[in-house]
């Protein structure tokens, strides 16, 4: 059974994600600062498949000591981490030039910092075993920027750099690095938001990707991935 880590798994996109490999049964590794989220999901998980095992991490990611937590945790337990997720983030609207907007730093520690940390955290014993495979969340706005989000798109091309930096360091040691970038897709971040369903992707269709993803044998890496509504962007 692979060994999973899944960053930000209680909610959206990461919660899909974790139902789409419990199907198939794993051993899990999930984060989120919400404890209820990962009681139910874990619940869920082991209606999918019973074989399916679940280590819940409670911390606050957007730190170096919340890293540092699920690294501790999941060191206790294994030292083989087939695939690592970094899904974690958050959009909080803002401009560079709006003197009373001041959430980059959390949305750099919550979508870019984390998955550094976390990354290199785990790296060596995957270099030294030469496998695994490591997911980026990036987004559509990791390509384009756009009016009002301008402190989430930052966040995200600095992902999106560091996934593109890392799959090129890793080629030798045999780790598949995928960038991930999603354009708007149902989830707790767009709760409230009132659009016919067909207007936003599920996050379902994003987890059958990233599944397949996965599941290519290691000859192949589907490098980058491009998700868009059918009906284009919002
Ligand atoms: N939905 C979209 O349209 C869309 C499009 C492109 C990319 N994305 C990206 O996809 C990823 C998931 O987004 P989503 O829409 O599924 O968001 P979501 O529904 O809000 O879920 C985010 C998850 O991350 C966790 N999280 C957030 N901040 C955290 C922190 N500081 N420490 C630990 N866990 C934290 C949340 O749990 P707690 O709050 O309980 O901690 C939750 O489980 C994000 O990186 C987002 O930027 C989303």
């Amino acid at each position: 059974m692979s060994n999973i880590v899944i960053t930000g798994a209680g909610k959206g996109l990461g919660k899909a994600i974790s139902e789409r490999f419990g199907k198939e049964g794993s051993n899990f590794y999930l984060c989120s600062r919400t404890q209820s989220d990962l009681d139910s999901l874990e619940s869920e998980l082991m209606k999918l498949n019973s074989n399916n095992k679940v280590t819940k991490i409670i911390c606050d990611i957007s730190t170096a000591s919340g890293v540092d937590f699920i690294f501790n945790t999941i060191s206790e337990i294994t030292d083989r981490v087939d695939l690592l997720i970094n899904n974690a983030g958050v959009f909080l609207p803002g401009e560079i030039s709006d003197p009373d907007c001041n959430n980059l730093e959390q949305q750099m520690n919550t979508n870019f910092w984390s998955a550094y940390r976390l990354t290199r955290l785990l790296l060596p014993a995957m270099k030294s075993s030469r496998t695994g495979t490591i997911i980026n969340m990036c987004s559509i706005a990791s390509l384009d920027a756009y009016p009002g989000g301008s402190h989430y798109c930052i966040s995200k091309f600095a992902l999106y750099g560091f996934s593109k930096c890392l799959r090129q360091e890793l080629i030798p040691y045999n780790i598949r690095v995928i960038s991930v970038l999603p354009g708007a897709t149902w989830s707790n971040s767009w709760s409230g938001v009132e659009l016919p369903e067909e207007r936003l992707m599920k996050a379902e269709d994003v987890a059958e990707v990233i599944y397949t993803a996965y599941s290519l044998s290691n000859n192949a890496v589907m490098e980058e991935v491009i998700l868009r509504p059918q009906l284009g962007d919002l």
